[in-house]
């Protein structure tokens, strides 16, 4: 039935396609004035149309995200090359999204931000979201990943807390840096990543201009059902950029959405944002060649141990129609893998699997893959039913609509009978409460300090020092031995910035205090 066509010979003379109603399609009348006794009021109880517009707009926001709240997204797609270095890449994984150079995928992006609220400033220091949506033929595969290609803590338990300390205080709600470097200073895995966050790095000039990292450790497995260890990053075409403080002030004072402005705009003029995806590639053991466990999300593989491979890039080519229904709604999560695709014992990743579908389905609702930013490009049926804004029955046509149950002799949905050789690791060991062995927590510290240039090691001290200098003495002096552990340098740095800045507290101080008095000294 052609609707349109349908509800146009039944328009009443004086209305049109255009003429407003409300959602159960009634022509509205009065949407200037509220119904009211007399033109002074009061208001009546019946005005419906006007209840059901004021309570749609109550209901306007979802919750924001926990982490992650300010986001820009776009569409575009993924290119295979098909191969790792020489060799067919179907060696080491079995995923249909990577095999047949030149095969093209959908995707959508939501780059983000982290600490801060969904209208935050977007020149905020903080890690950038870089989430990746593949519509993959075999079901959706999401790359949950940031720009740096680390993370401040190695165990999942810890999250909350971290999150906590770096949120604004729950009493004054502004960000203190009393909170964030005592847990910091309690949590020595954290200073690598702390050295990059408090450097230019930690301000990413826009979305178009940074890398992304899968950052925690994936399997990847082939068609023998034999896995590897994976890590995935993103190297974007148009290079990097990031921002000092400085410039990043400067830039804050005029425009807050600097950067959904820059990947709305080049998009719009058709300079399309590019990525190359590389991976890294281990066997799949302890490696305890390495000065590191290849588990342990605060250290980077070296390159020149674990060299890096092209196997694809991404190009996003359109902006979002809607962006609530499609940046805000959207819902990415590490569990969403594929046919080839595996976790790895990773223990941030194994808590991550967890907590992304779980607050999607407190924040979205409980179809939320319901909703078309979310579900697969590709033939769904499943039996889970009803719910808050239930939809409509995935695979209703295929079905018997009697059955919801598997499994069943009466035309209900069945197994998979796919010949596929299923990758079962061998697993055994007490069940323990126990960090990882080798910690190491200091060396990649400094191997990044020094790999840092003049500019950046300028821009990270002078970060440290004005939020350390907001701290006790205490914080301030465990900063420094972490900082020494890792490198001399940095440690001495540190101490010089903090005693320079106190000395020229004091002399302030006392100025303040002799202009007080009346009697002003020369040094001012
Ligand atoms: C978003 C939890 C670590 C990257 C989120 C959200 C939660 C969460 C609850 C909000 C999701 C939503 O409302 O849709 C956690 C936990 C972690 C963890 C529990 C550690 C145990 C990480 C790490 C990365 C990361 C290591 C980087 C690889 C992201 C990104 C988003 C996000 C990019 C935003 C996704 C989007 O754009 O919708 N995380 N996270 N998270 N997380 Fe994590």
């Amino acid at each position: 039935m052609d609707q349109d066509n349908d509800n146009q010979e039944h328009m009443t003379e004086g209305e049109d396609k255009q003429t407003l109603t409300t959602r159960q399609g009634q022509p509205v009348k009065y949407n200037q004035n509220l119904r009211t006794i007399g033109s002074r009021g009061p208001a009546t109880l019946e005005n419906y149309h006007f209840l059901e517009k004021m309570s749609h707009f109550d209901r306007e926001r979802v919750p924001e995200r926990v982490v992650h709240a300010r986001g820009a997204g776009a569409h575009g797609y993924f290119e295979s090359y098909g191969k790792v270095g020489d060799e067919p890449i179907s060696k080491y994984t079995r995923a249909k999204v990577f095999q047949d150079a030149g095969k093209h995928t959908p995707v959508f992006v939501r780059f983000s931000t982290v600490i801060h609220g969904k209208d935050s400033p977007e020149t905020l220091r903080d890690p950038r979201g870089f989430a990746v949506k593949f519509y993959t033929e075999d079901g959706n595969w999401d790359l949950v990943g940031n720009n740096i290609k680390i993370f401040f803590i190695r165990d999942a338990i810890k999250f909350p807390d971290f999150i906590h300390s770096f949120k604004p205080d729950p009493i004054t709600n502004i960000q203190d840096p009393r909170r964030q470097f005592d847990f910091v200073t309690q949590n020595p895995e954290t200073l690598h990543m702390i050295t990059f966050i408090f450097s230019p790095w930690g301000i990413p000039a826009n979305y178009r201009h940074m890398q992304g990292s899968g950052v925690n450790t994936y399997k990847w497995v082939n068609k023998d059902g034999e896995a590897v260890l994976i890590k995935y990053h993103w190297e974007p075409k148009h290079g990097i950029k990031n921002l000092t403080q400085e410039e990043a002030s400067e830039i804050q004072g005029k425009n807050f959405n600097h950067a959904t402005q820059d990947l709305y705009e080049a998009i719009e003029n058709g300079d399309y944002p590019e990525w190359e995806l590389f991976v890294q590639i281990l066997s799949d053991d302890e490696h305890p060649e390495l000065d590191f466990d290849p588990l342990d999300d605060t250290k980077i593989w070296p390159e020149d141990q674990v060299p890096w491979y092209p196997v694809g890039r991404m190009v996003l080519n359109k902006n979002p129609d809607n962006y609530f229904a499609e940046v805000e709604q959207s819902a990415f999560g590490t569990g969403v893998l594929v046919d080839g695709l595996d976790f790895s014992d990773d223990k941030m990743l194994q808590g991550r699997t967890f907590s992304y579908s779980d607050t999607q389905r407190y924040r979205v609702g409980a179809n939320y893959l319901q909703l078309p930013i979310n579900a697969p490009k590709k033939h769904v049926a499943t039996n889970q039913r009803d719910g808050q804004m239930t939809y409509y029955v995935d695979g209703a046509e295929e079905q018997n609509p009697h059955v919801n149950y598997e499994p069943s002799g009466l035309d209900g949905l069945h197994e998979t009978n796919a010949p596929k050789k299923e990758y079962t690791p061998h697993v055994e060991g007490n069940l323990v409460y126990e960090s990882i062995e080798r910690t190491n927590d200091f060396k990649q510290a400094g191997d990044t300090y020094r790999a840092f240039d003049h500019t950046e090691r300028d821009d990270l001290i002078n970060n440290l020092v004005s939020n350390l200098s907001m701290c006790n003495k205490d914080i301030q002096q465990k900063m420094i031995d972490m900082c020494t552990k890792a490198d001399e340098d940095y440690g001495r740095r540190l101490a010089e910035g903090l005693e320079q800045h106190t000395d020229r507290a004091t002399e302030s101080e006392a100025v303040r205090e002799a202009d007080q008095k009346g009697h002003r000294t020369d040094s001012y």
